[in-house]
């Protein structure tokens, strides 16, 4: 069986107030569009197409990486009409599926259902049963159940407003008939649009039987209108991100404290503190712990490894039992070692930092090579820019450097040496020895401290 999907993501998106469009609005991380290509692709075995609209051109350069067709839906004259537009490109399909940009959550397991109730026959809605259907298109059924067609809340007389049952707009139809169905609507309704929903009265005149399915959430069926619903979907989706965590075996100190802009993936036992941020692919090893108001982005922490609170790592990796923090920044390209230990106000990029090294109170350390048992002294600095260049610092095995060092690259410092405090280093330290340089100290006897006149 060939599945085309057809997703719709031409509207406006007037409520957003946003030059961007709606579809690129970002839910943990992704595009509201990027959601549901990822939800089609998990479907497996499909052919995409996206049909876009308003903001087309950002639309299709934002998500350039996906394998999907696009077409240009260039008024928007309902939905009807936009599954038309996607038609051509299905060719050689069985089915459609049709799929909303704006509605995010939806899930591959509710589409797979819906997908099996009706494969038997040529169509098959997604349907949920709302308190308050406000809206929403209501499914008519006769004396036995049998689905007869839609009405659109604009259209609706008050019996009709009654009905709970409503249509979610996720549907699934054999994709000759599709065509078919399509070629036969019109749009004489209140809102003057080509109706998909037009095509489930058609169906049921064809004496077709229309299979419906519920979704597990009514969440996964929510569309995205506005910036208060974009909040509330943001919400729930961390909230099942974080259930799933801690059924992983993560401890979370507060499940509503944690966002998720990516993929965390995470042993047992990791433990992780509140107003954490992760971004990008994250990896903790086995009982690492993330302290309070961190934010680690596209980075590997190792076993055991303890970041204490207020810490920023990216694109770094970190090896186990190491302890990072409290306040140090790791930016990208930096790797460390196991054991290794940095500490507060410390700034690390694009070093690598030998096992069991110290780098522990303000300091920055740029483009360096530390050996392994290197302790850093406090307030040192790699000067690794000439103003136009950047320049790499070696510091070899089981060298000291005191404390409030400028180490002025390219320059190296042979294993075990040891500087001076205070020094400026421009010269190759050797292996083994004190290098310091340091005015002499003097004291002036006679001298007297002013006083005031
Ligand atoms: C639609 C359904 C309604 C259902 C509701 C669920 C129809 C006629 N009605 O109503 O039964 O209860 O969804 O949310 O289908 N779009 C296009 N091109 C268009 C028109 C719409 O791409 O010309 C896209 C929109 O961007 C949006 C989606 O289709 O993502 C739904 O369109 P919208 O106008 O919001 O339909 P509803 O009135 O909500
Ligand atoms: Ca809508």
């Amino acid at each position: 069986m060939k599945l085309g999907v057809v997703v719709l993501a031409a509207g406006k998106g007037k409520r957003m107030r946003s030059r961007l469009p709606k579809v690129l609005h970002q839910l943990a991380g992704r595009p509201l569009l990027g959601h549901v290509l990822d939800t089609a692709r998990a479907i497996g075995n499909t052919r995409v197409c996206v049909v876009y609209g308003h903001g087309g051109e950002l639309v299709r350069r934002t998500l350039a990486d996906y394998d999907c067709t696009w077409v240009e839906q260039v008024q928007q004259l309902g939905t009807g009409h936009a599954v038309m537009q996607a038609l051509p490109r299905m060719q050689g399909m069985d089915r459609i599926l049709v799929l909303y940009g704006d509605v995010p959550l939806i899930q591959p397991g509710t589409l797979q259902t819906l997908m099996d109730e009706a494969a038997h026959t040529d169509l098959g809605l997604l349907t949920a049963m709302l308190g308050d259907p406000t809206g929403y298109g209501r499914i008519v059924r006769d004396g036995g159940g049998r689905v007869l067609r839609n009405v659109e809340h604009k259209d609706a007389t008050e019996a009709e407003l009654e009905i709970e049952e409503i249509n979610t707009g996720f549907m699934i139809a054999d994709r000759a008939r599709m065509d078919d169905w399509l070629s036969r609507i019109d749009n004489r309704n209140t809102q003057r649009e080509y109706y998909l929903t037009d095509v489930i009265a058609l169906a049921s005149r064809d004496g077709v039987e229309i299979a419906t399915s519920q979704p597990q959430f009514l969440e996964e069926v929510c569309g995205i209108n506005d910036r208060v619903q974009l909040a509330a979907q943001e919400r729930f989706l961390q909230r099942r991100q974080a259930e799933a965590l801690m059924r992983d075996g993560v401890t979370l100190a507060d499940p509503a404290r944690l966002d998720v802009r990516g993929r965390l993936y995470a042993e047992s036992d990791v433990s992780i503190d509140v107003n954490v941020v992760i971004e990008g692919e994250v990896h903790l090893g086995e009982g690492a712990s993330i302290g309070p108001n961190c934010l680690l982005r596209e980075c590997d922490i190792g076993r055991g490894t303890q970041v204490l609170a207020n810490c920023i790592i990216e694109h770094s990796s970190v090896g186990s039992g190491a302890r990072i923090g409290p306040f140090s920044r790791l930016r990208p390209e930096v790797i460390l070692a196991d054991h290794v230990h940095v500490g507060n106000f410390v700034e690390i990029k694009k070093s690598q930092v030998g096992e069991g090294s110290k780098v522990n109170h303000l300091t920055y350390v740029g483009d360096a090579r530390i050996g392994r048992g290197v302790n850093v002294g406090a307030g040192t600095i790699t000067c690794d820019y000439d103003g136009a260049n950047k320049h790499l610092t070696v510091i070899g095995d089981d060298a000291f450097i005191g404390s409030n060092t400028s180490l002025v690259a390219p320059v190296d410092i042979g294993a075990g040496a040891t500087i001076g405090a205070g020094s400026v280093v421009c010269r190759e330290a050797p292996a083994g020895k004190l290098t310091l340089t340091r005015a002499e100290q003097v004291t002036f006897d006679g001298w007297r401290r002013p006083s005031k006149k």
